[in-house]
């Protein structure tokens, strides 16, 4: 496990673990000191293949009482449009069957974006309303997609963009489509929270794992910041922790310690 001290203005800790095990450690530490702190957290979460150990990690410790969800509040990143939450490839079953149904969650404290919304853009700001009712988020935990996308803001998003209805980037489709049957069947809209609305969180955890991350997680924490990498707005946010895998490191210039 590694420690590195980025030279940003503002340095996240970035933390690269040696192991599958070491990775799903770390996070479910970041998460699980967070709840330590206020058991009424709120949380942002998202899908993905990156968090699958996470959460089962989480769940673990959920059965050996070492943690309790009871009292927190989930908020997804986002949810694809069109599809009906009993979907197999939606968020909202994604989240059912790999954390939901696992863990003491209060399921009327959970929050996923309506895909199925007749208006969408009431349901965003719905979602946005639903965020501040209960305090702000307080950690928000998110992957990276291989264009340094976060939740399903594609580059270009401005970075004080609240939850929104977001065109999916061709190689993002190109990506997710293996989850589906086939291209046809690929919703080519999401609801996502904004970049605004992930940089409010009091803390972020990104995690990144594999050589396709590589390229976004170092142009997302030593390049240039710019809405066309959208997580290296990461750059300036205060309290920001990082949890890489070897491959997803290994572009990084500044070693570990
Ligand atoms: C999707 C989600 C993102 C996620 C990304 C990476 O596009 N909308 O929130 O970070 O996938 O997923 P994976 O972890 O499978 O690489």
């Amino acid at each position: 496990m590694a420690h590195v001290n980025l030279d940003r203005r503002v340095k996240p800790t970035v933390i690269v673990a040696e192991s599958p095990e070491a990775f799903s450690r770390v996070a479910a530490d970041v998460i699980t000191r967070q709840i330590g702190i206020r058991s009424d957290s709120v949380l942002a979460l998202p899908t993905g293949a990156t968090p699958l150990s996470l959460y089962a990690e989480l769940a673990r410790r959920c059965s050996e009482n070492l943690v309790s969800f009871a009292e927190l509040h989930s908020f997804n990143l986002d949810e694809y449009v069109g599809l009906d939450p009993e979907h197999h490839n939606s968020y909202h079953a994604y989240m059912m069957e790999h954390f939901f149904s696992k863990v003491d969650i209060d399921m009327s404290n959970v929050q996923i974006p309506n895909g199925m919304a007749p208006n969408r853009e009431a349901e965003c700001a719905r979602y946005e309303r639903e965020i501040g009712a209960v305090g702000g988020l307080d950690l928000a935990i998110i992957g990276l997609g291989a264009n340094a996308h976060m939740g399903f803001n594609e580059p270009g998003t401005p970075f004080d963009s609240r939850t929104h209805v977001a065109e999916l980037a061709s190689e993002t489709s190109d990506a997710n489509s293996r989850y589906f049957a086939g291209m046809q069947q690929m919703p080519r809209h999401a609801i996502t929270m904004g970049i605004g609305t992930i940089l409010e969180a009091r803390r972020i955890l990104l995690m990144a794992m594999g050589i396709t991350k590589a390229e976004a997680v170092r142009a997302s924490l030593e390049g240039r910041v710019t809405p066309h990498v959208p997580a290296s707005v990461l750059q300036t946010h205060p309290h920001l922790t990082v949890v890489l895998d070897r491959d997803a490191a290994s572009r990084l210039t500044v070693s570990p310690r």
